[in-house]
Parts: structure tokens; C-alpha cells; sequence
């Protein structure tokens, strides 16, 4: 906590993104370095994970979403997807009680339905008991991939239009944005990247259109809230435009 304590009082607290999301990248690297298996990278990761959580509700972030597995990530070797699953499990069962109790939503963004059947019904009772929460939205991004998305809502779409519940002349961004994953969300202010790699890998293309990014290299399992603050607060120096001119 000491080395947050002076950099936080920086903060504006007027101009905070209201939604942050994350690629938790690095977690393998991360390992290697110390000789350890890539699994314990995943596992130090999720100890992060938790602390930036707590640490997101505190300085009132309303969404915070996080990138914990693609739709791509099944191309991993199957002990490498088969353990990060397990560390999912382990994670829902223990943190679930917790974050309802600090308030949060615990929100899924992708194809969750699709993941083994213990997974989904843990993913079942956390949506559920968390749903009347007022605090932090935890969107945790699952099983998905933005083209995927994409291409669903399209699909989806054409079914309403071929079911006559939909006009094709209706079609604009917003009807279109109900058919994403992230209904009713805002779009992303701040993407954070650790890592070191410097690309977005399929993460939310449609809702980042004019998100600001921040990248470190900096492993995901080294990140502190420090650095979240240095984020915030490189995000709050920025003058976003939307296309139009400065004011
Ligand atoms: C991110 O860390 C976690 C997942 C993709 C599940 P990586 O596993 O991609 O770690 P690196 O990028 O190989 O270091
Ligand atoms: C993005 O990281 C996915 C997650 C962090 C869950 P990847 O490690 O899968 O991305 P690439 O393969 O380096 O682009
Ligand atoms: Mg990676």
C-alpha cells in the first residue's frame, strides 16, 4: 500500500476512466524467467488479479473488464488449457463469496456457456448472486474472441431480420451494439496492455474505437497498483477528440 500512498492523491477523481480494461499478458514469460512451469505464472497472475480488483472498487473504477482466455488460447497445449480451466475453477469457488461481499458484479463477456460444466455453473451462481450488487462490474472476458463476436452478432441480427422482429433499415450502431457480448456496458476509456507486446490480439475491436491504450512491459503477474495509477493518470493528461476538435 506505502507506494501508492502519494501517487494516488494525484489522481482526479473527475476525469476517471469509467471503465478499464485489461489484457492480462505475460504470465508465461513471467515463469520462465524463474525457471518455474508457464502454469505458475497463470497462478501468480490470478494473485494479481485479485489485489487490482479490490484495488479498482476502492478508487471507485465503475467496469473493470479483464482478458482471461481467448477463444485462440485453445491452440495451447491441452495441459496448458486444461490447468489455466482448473486455476479458473479454483478461482471462481474462492473469490465468488468474496466479491459479493465487497459489493461487485461479477459480469462474463464471451462463450462461458460453451466451458465444462463445472466452470459454467459456478460462472451460473456467481452472475446470480451478484446481480443486485451496486459496486464494481467485474467483466471478466472468457472464451471469446472479438471477430467471433462480431460475426455472432451478425448472425444473430439476420435471424431477427428473416424473423420480421427487425427492419433492415433499423440497423445502425447502436441496435447493433445490443447484439454484442457487452449489451449495456460502456466502451472501454483506458486499455492496459502489459507485457511488452504492443497489439490488441482479438480483444474487444468493436467497443476500443476510441479507447486510449497504455502498454508496459512490465509482466502481468508484476503488475502493482501503482502501476494502474500510472495508467490513470497518463490516461487523464490525454485530450480525447472522438474525431472532433479540441475544445
Ligand atoms: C496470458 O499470459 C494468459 C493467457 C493467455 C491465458 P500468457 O500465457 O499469454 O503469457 P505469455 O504471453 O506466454 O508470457
Ligand atoms: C491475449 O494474450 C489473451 C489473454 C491475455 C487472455 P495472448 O498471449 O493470447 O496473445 P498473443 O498470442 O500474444 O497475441
Ligand atoms: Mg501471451
Amino acid at each position: 500500500m506505502k507506494d501508492t500512498e502519494n501517487i494516488i492523491d494525484n489522481i482526479d477523481k473527475s476525469k476517471m476512466p469509467k471503465h478499464v480494461a485489461i489484457i492480462m499478458d505475460g504470465n508465461g514469460r513471467w515463469a520462465k524467467k524463474r525457471g518455474l512451469p508457464r502454469i505458475a505464472g497463470h497462478w501468480a497472475g490470478a494473485k494479481v488479479l485479485r489485489d487490482i480488483v479490490k484495488f479498482s472498487a476502492e478508487i471507485e473504477i465503475k467496469v473493470l473488464s479483464v482478458f482471461a482466455f481467448s477463444s485462440e488460447n485453445w491452440k495451447r497445449p491441452y495441459e496448458e488449457v486444461n490447468s489455466i480451466l482448473n486455476l479458473l475453477l479454483y478461482y471462481l469457488k474462492k473469490e465468488v463469496n468474496n466479491l459479493h461481499k465487497n459489493n461487485i458484479i461479477i459480469n462474463i463477456t464471451g462463450e462461458w456457456q460453451k466451458l465444462p460444466g463445472n466452470i459454467a455453473d459456478e460462472i451460473k451462481r456467481g452472475i446470480e448472486l451478484t446481480k443486485n450488487n451496486t459496486g464494481l462490474v467485474l467483466n471478466i472476458v472468457l472464451n471469446y474472441g472479438s471477430r467471433k463476436e462480431i460475426v455472432k452478432a451478425c448472425r444473430d441480427l439476420c435471424n431477427e431480420v428473416k424473423n420480421g422482429r427487425i427492419n433492415i433499415d433499423e440497423i445502425d450502431e447502436s441496435l447493433f451494439e445490443q447484439f454484442l457480448f457487452t449489451r449495456g456496458l460502456p466502451d472501454p476509456d483506458l486499455l492496459i496492455r502489459p507485457s511488452g507486446e504492443l497489439r490488441i490480439s482479438n480483444f474487444l475491436l468493436w467497443q476500443i474505437a476510441y479507447t486510449e491504450l497504455w502498454f508496459t512491459d512490465k509482466y502481468w503477474p508484476d503488475f502493482k497498483r501503482e502501476d494502474l495509477i500510472n495508467a490513470i493518470l497518463d490516461y487523464q493528461k490525454r485530450e480525447r477528440r472522438f474525431g472532433g476538435l479540441k475544445k
